[in-house]
């Protein structure tokens, strides 16, 4: 089975009602290839919004979602809320919430299994910072980071997760990772899931990449053999995402 090729938007805390509603109207007559799942992440007030002005075509996704069912929890967004906005994916572990919320591995992991057992995908954010990549920690970060999840998740469950691989310093830097950087890593995130989840979950899972993804750079990271989509943020608030849903065309 051929992995279909992801491009998440995370538009993050950008935007008005007004400018939310021209992004879509501008997605809803692209032409967007069909082969490519096409899913955006509005900031939680505009969800709803989003999903009725949204052609069916493209998902929608929160940028967060809570570990707890519905209660006492101010602030917070629960996966039954989600559902009942017809929102089908949330981000969850985005490095700004780990670095700046102090997010750590157990909490994303629990979010990430509270999302499945509700029914959202979970779009799992992992990814080093510019220190540990000098440091040569790379692969010992993300696989860290994906250790904590599988955990928590039966090797079933992986069927719903995409991993989005965002190395810290390529987030909003105009800083991509080089196509080898970005394929090096993506490999390594598959040969783990071969082991230490299983042969379906190596073969079926999208790992996708984000971090300056550009309407310029994305049809060259698009070709590597590992590289399943993009998660992109602020190329998404622009009309030029369209050429990024379309890299492969
Ligand atoms: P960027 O953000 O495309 O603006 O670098 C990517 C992300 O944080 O998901």
């Amino acid at each position: 089975m051929a992995r279909k090729f992801f491009v998440g938007g995370n538009f993050k805390m950008n935007g008005t009602a007004q400018s939310i509603t021209d992004i879509i109207a501008n997605l809803n007559t692209a032409t967007l290839d069909p082969t490519t799942e096409t899913v955006i992440a509005p900031p939680a007030l505009y969800l709803l919004l989003a999903r009725s002005l949204a052609d069916p075509k493209i998902a929608l996704a929160s940028q967060n979602v809570f570990d707890k069912p519905n209660g006492a929890f101010t602030g917070e967004l629960s996966v039954d809320q989600l559902k009942d906005a017809k929102i089908e994916w949330t981000l969850v572990g985005h490095s700004e919430r780990r670095v700046i919320l102090k997010e750590n591995d157990e909490f994303v992991a629990r979010k990430t299994k509270a999302a499945l057992d509700g029914g959202i995908g979970a779009i799992l954010c992992i990814g080093e910072s510019l220190e540990e990549r000098e440091g040569g920690k790379t692969l010992d970060v993300v696989t860290r980071q994906l250790n904590a999840v599988a955990e928590q998740l039966s090797p079933a469950e992986w069927a719903k997760v995409v991993i989005a691989y965002e190395p810290i310093w390529a987030i909003g830097t105009g800083k991509v990772a080089t196509t080898e950087q970005a394929q090096e890593v993506h490999a390594t995130i598959r040969k783990w899931l071969g082991e230490k989840v299983s042969a379906a979950a190596a073969e079926n899972t999208r790992i996708i990449y984000g971090g300056s993804v550009t309407e310029k750079n994305c049809r060259e990271l698009a070709k590597q053999p590992d590289v399943d989509g993009f998660l992109v943020g602020g190329a998404s608030l622009k009309p030029a995402f369209v050429e990024i849903i379309n890299a492969r065309l």
